[in-house]
């Protein structure tokens, strides 16, 4: 089976776990690396890791990530439309300030919530396929945040120094 076709019918399995998957995503991300609970405003002053894994606000960007994923693989026949809209996200993570270098550590977490869902029916070219995955959307998302980190600074810079970006 190709990348695309491996994706297409993990992620259809994939979907049936996709509350249970949200929740892990959001808590393992936390207990990996507490810092992140910073970016989201609401658990800046949570200091309880027990407390924030019942949260739903926590659970929302589970799913936030999750359904991004649905539309990823959905659109992996529509290259530029993807390119598009994971840079557009990048640029959307700039303003939340969500720093590149957390984004790999989703991908990883993902690929731990959901290898227990799919139980034997995880193999090691779905890994590849889901490695390769994330690879992809992080690294247009990171290159959405340095374009953003770019015309910000380009705007706090004054006219005569402005770039035509
Ligand atoms: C592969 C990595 C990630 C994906 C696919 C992803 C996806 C998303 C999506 C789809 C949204 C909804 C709003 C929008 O479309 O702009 C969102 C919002 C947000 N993300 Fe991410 N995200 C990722 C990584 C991260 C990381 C690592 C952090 C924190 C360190 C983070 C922090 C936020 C925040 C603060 C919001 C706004 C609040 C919210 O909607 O929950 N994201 N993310």
């Amino acid at each position: 089976m190709n990348v695309t076709g491996c994706l297409m019918s993990g992620s259809q399995r994939l979907m049936d776990g996709c509350f249970c998957c949200s929740r892990c995503l959001g808590n393992r991300l936390f207990e990996t690396h507490p810092e992140c609970k910073d970016v989201f405003f609401l658990f800046r002053d949570v200091q309880d890791l027990e407390r924030l894994k019942t949260n739903r606000d926590l659970r929302a960007h589970g799913l936030r990530v999750m359904s991004f994923i649905e539309k990823t693989v959905a659109r992996l026949d529509q290259p530029e439309r993807l390119e598009a809209l994971a840079v557009e996200l990048g640029k959307s993570h700039y303003h939340y300030n969500a720093a590149p270098k957390y984004y790999n550590y989703v991908g990883a977490e993902f690929i731990c919530a959901v290898q227990p869902i799919l139980k034997e029916r995880w193999t090691t070219e779905l890994e590849e396929a889901w490695k390769m995955m994330f690879q992809y959307l992080t690294s247009l998302m990171k290159q959405g945040y340095q374009e953003e980190s770019a015309r910000q600074r380009n705007l706090a810079a004054s006219p005569k120094d402005r770039l035509d970006l």
